[in-house]
């Protein structure tokens, strides 16, 4: 054995032939599967496409770099399942480009933090978030409640979006512009926006659903986060497609 190595360290051209093999085995392992990620994600029922009122809040979370203190992403250990709740599933950010995950997490993990608290709660800590968490070094974001939101290109978002394989439909992008102002008005006719976007939380969260504010968006976007697949009792298994 010790002879054939040294017979191989000694032949240059051997040597580089065998390392290139080694390196392609490696490359291959390590390439292949990406080809096939499609499938490599299962399907689990429940996650549907941002809404557009949500899709425009998620846009604000990027511009503000809530992400460089909040992470989305709930790990599999028990001490997280039992603080943030159920841990997070591959497929519930298969619509979300790029992704949340995040590395940093100066503020808890936002990753199922839709439902927890009201949007008047939302609308003050962003506001004034000393004034609900005493002890909150979060910035204050109240500028966001005097920013109309502008939601005039939201088509173009939807389609960007739809060119990176969000199933956005035809429907959804011609009401992509009626369904922002709908999902903020709960006495107008929501029937439709709900059949696009199940579990989709209406309301204002500024209370002017005629002339919405980014932080109406933002607001949107922070209640739908984790709620889309239904855990109840159920395991991963029971919930793919
Ligand atoms: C400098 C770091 C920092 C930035 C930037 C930041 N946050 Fe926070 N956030 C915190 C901290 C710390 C807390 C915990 C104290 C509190 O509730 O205010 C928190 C709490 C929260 C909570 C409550 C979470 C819970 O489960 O109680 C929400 C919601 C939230 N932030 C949303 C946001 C959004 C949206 C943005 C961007 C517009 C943002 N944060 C930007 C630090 C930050």
């Amino acid at each position: 054995m010790k002879f054939r190595h040294e017979f191989i360290e000694k032949n240059v051209t051997l040597m580089m032939a065998l390392t290139l093999l080694v390196v392609a085995i490696g490359g291959i392992v390590e390439i292949v599967p990406l080809f096939t990620i499609e499938t490599t994600i299962e399907r689990v029922s429940g996650v549907r496409p941002y809404s557009p009122l949500e899709l425009a809040g998620r846009d604000i979370y990027l511009r503000e770099g809530c992400y460089l203190c909040h992470s989305q992403q709930i790990r599999p250990f028990r001490d997280e399942v039992e603080r943030y709740g159920h841990y997070s599933l591959a497929a519930e950010s298969l619509y979300d480009h790029p992704f949340q995950w995040g590395s940093k997490r100066i503020g808890p993990d936002l990753a199922r933090v839709g439902g927890k608290y009201s949007n008047d709660w939302h609308v003050q800590h962003l506001t004034d978030p000393r004034s609900v968490v005493p002890e909150s070094i979060m910035p204050s974001y109240a500028f966001l409640g005097r920013h109309p939101l502008k939601y005039d290109d939201i088509r173009l978002h939807l389609e960007a979006n739809r060119i990176a394989g969000v199933p956005y439909d035809q429907a959804m992008l011609d009401n992509a512009k009626t369904d922002v102002l709908a999902q903020l008005d709960p006495a107008g006719d929501v029937a439709p926006l709900l059949k696009r976007y199940p579990g989709a939380s209406i309301g204002s969260a500024t209370g002017n659903p005629n002339s919405p504010t980014e932080l109406d968006a933002l607001i949107a976007y922070l209640q739908v986060l984790g709620t889309m697949v239904k855990f109840g009792d159920v395991g991963v298994e029971e919930l793919k497609q």
